[in-house]
């Protein structure tokens, strides 16, 4: 590392940003299998937030396409590459950026599968180190239900053999064993689980 830089706090702490944004900065992360619910949840939230004039801004795993892996097409090798990127690559980059949102005091919901403990684990370090929230949320639904769902068709390639390493399917997915919020989608409908996170994080003091 250089050695002369110099790190330039800013006249505003963590405590007097809370104090004036009127909200402490959180990340809540969701982690589920692909079309469990994570990206219609967190968006519903996100709406949610705003509307109460809380400042939230969504990350989701979706989206990545649109930027980070634009230059994939939608052939089976890009589609692989483009889950092997999120898997292993960008996932590192959003634990950082979701920290940066958490920092500026903003509640942060990202949407992305991230199935390993050991990834989540290390996002959650991360936040909590630096003194910023760290909520996770399983967004829980049976194999059978997302399968049925399968919004992108992705399952029904997956189970052709099209999509290599599918979460779910060809390669594990590790279930949170302490999750701050655990919602099963095929019991608990979208306002619901809104309404559970809202008021998690209305008790905890971050909203
Ligand atoms: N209770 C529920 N909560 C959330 N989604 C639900 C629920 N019931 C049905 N759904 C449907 O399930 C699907 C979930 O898709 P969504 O894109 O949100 O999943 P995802 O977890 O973001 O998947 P991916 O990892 O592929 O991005 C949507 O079509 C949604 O309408
Ligand atoms: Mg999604």
């Amino acid at each position: 590392m250089a050695t002369n830089i110099t790190f330039h706090a800013g006249s505003v702490d963590g405590t007097e940003r809370a104090r004036l944004m009127q909200q402490k900065g959180v990340t809540v992360w969701f982690t589920g299998l692909s079309a469990s619910g994570k990206s219609t949840v967190a968006c519903a939230l996100e709406q949610h937030l705003l509307h109460l004039k809380n400042f939230c801004y969504r990350l989701d795993g979706d989206n990545v396409r649109f930027g980070l892996n634009k230059d994939l097409g939608f052939d089976e090798k890009s589609r692989n590459e483009n889950i092997r990127r999120i898997g292993e690559r960008f996932l590192t980059v959003f634990y950082q950026v979701s920290k940066l949102f958490a920092d500026a005091s903003c509640i942060c919901a990202t949407a992305f599968i991230s199935p390993y403990r050991a990834d989540r684990a290390l996002a959650r370090e991360l936040h909590e180190q630096a003194g910023l929230g760290f909520v996770e949320v399983f967004i829980d639904a049976p194999l059978h239900v997302v399968e049925q769902r399968d919004p992108k068709g992705l399952y029904k390639k997956a189970r052709a053999g099209e999509i290599k390493d599918f979460t779910g399917i060809s390669a594990p997915y590790e279930a949170p064993e302490n999750p701050e919020i655990h919602i099963k989608t095929d019991e608990c409908d979208v306002t619901e689980s809104v309404r559970r996170i809202t008021e998690y994080l209305t008790e905890k003091g971050f909203i």
